[in-house]
């Protein structure tokens, strides 16, 4: 919010603006789901026929909102009543992101679960979504893959949906995010708190399939230049990747050998800049590629463990 002024014809979409190391700082632009087929409008929150009477749009522009028609629709679709559209509004005035809001985020074409306080889902991670459905898909029936640093889980939601049979677990430290996780996965997987391989059930020791993660890369230097969204609503543990933002990545990939079977695949998202310092971290001997979507700027480095 706070940063853009309204445009006379903003885009249908928006999503968080992100960072990536290397990249210009951006702020709010494109795609959370404005043009989602589930939005309705509710009765109690009736909208005026022209947006420039709509003192809700007045309101969210004048707050800094750049696509404040389409904010105003969403938090009237999401409000039972006026009381709850002034709560909604209220936070959003306020500086909360859109997504926390609402309760949800647009993510590889469906409504993914997400409140205050946890990592949103952006989404140059539709790349990893993807990665890991063509992963798990290749895999053979009934894959088993695991979802590390999975925030509120959203790729493991993709994997799990699209890859009838397969054995999903996510696990995060945070168990805020875990809860969102376990809500996202329903009866289709399994999610569990703890330090990476620490939350992971004994039995998969060996036998994982697809290993996916979008762990904190920012350099610690650099949280600094987030957008505020980020900065005031996710806690710094989703984000801070540490000096050169892959500590957590370096400890991943490091115990990856443990768990991962003969001939499984790792995939993790990363920055673009630091796509060769990730893949270096693999273990000798497997074979490591990096992927690259420049549309969404989205970089993950993927390795198959050797058989
Ligand atoms: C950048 S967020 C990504 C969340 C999710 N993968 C996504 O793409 O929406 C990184 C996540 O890693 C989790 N995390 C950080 N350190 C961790 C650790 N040592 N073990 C497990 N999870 C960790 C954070 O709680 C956060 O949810």
């Amino acid at each position: 919010m706070r940063r853009q002024p309204s445009r006379a014809a903003p885009r249908r979409r928006r999503t968080f603006g992100w960072w990536t190391p290397g990249a210009t700082v951006r702020t709010t632009d494109e795609d959370a789901g404005c043009d989602d087929p589930g939005v309705t409008h509710s009765p109690a929150a009736a909208r005026p026929a022209d947006p420039a009477d709509d003192p809700l749009v007045t309101r969210l522009r004048a707050a800094g909102c750049v696509f404040a028609e389409e904010e105003a629709a969403l938090l009237r679709a999401a409000a039972a009543d006026d009381a709850r559209l002034a709560d909604l509004t209220a936070r959003r005035v306020a500086g909360e992101p859109l997504e926390t809001v609402l309760g949800w985020v647009a993510f590889a074409g469906r409504r993914v679960a997400v409140g205050p306080g946890v990592f949103v889902p952006r989404r140059r991670t539709e790349l990893l979504a993807r990665t890991g459905v063509g992963l798990a898909r290749d895999a053979g029936a009934a894959p088993v893959v695991v979802e590390l640093c999975c925030g509120v889980a959203a790729v493991a939601t993709v994997v799990a949906q699209d890859v009838p049979g397969a054995r999903v677990l996510a696990a995060d430290l945070d168990p805020v995010a875990v809860r969102w996780a376990a809500t996202n996965l329903g009866a289709r997987g399994e999610a569990v708190a703890g330090d990476l391989y620490d939350a992971l059930p004994a039995r998969l020791r060996g036998h994982v399939d697809v290993l996916v993660a979008n762990a904190p890369y920012v350099p610690t230097h650099a949280v600094a230049t987030m957008p505020v969204e980020s900065r005031a609503h996710e806690p710094r543990a989703t984000v801070d990747g540490g000096a050169d933002g892959l500590d957590v990545q370096r400890r991943l990939l490091a115990g990856v050998a443990a768990w991962v079977r003969p001939g499984g695949h790792v995939a993790v998202e990363t920055g673009e800049r630091q796509a060769q310092a990730t893949a270096a971290a693999f273990p000798v001997g497997w074979a490591v590629h990096v992927l690259r979507d420049d549309d969404v700027d989205a970089t993950v480095v993927a390795g198959r463990r050797p058989t």
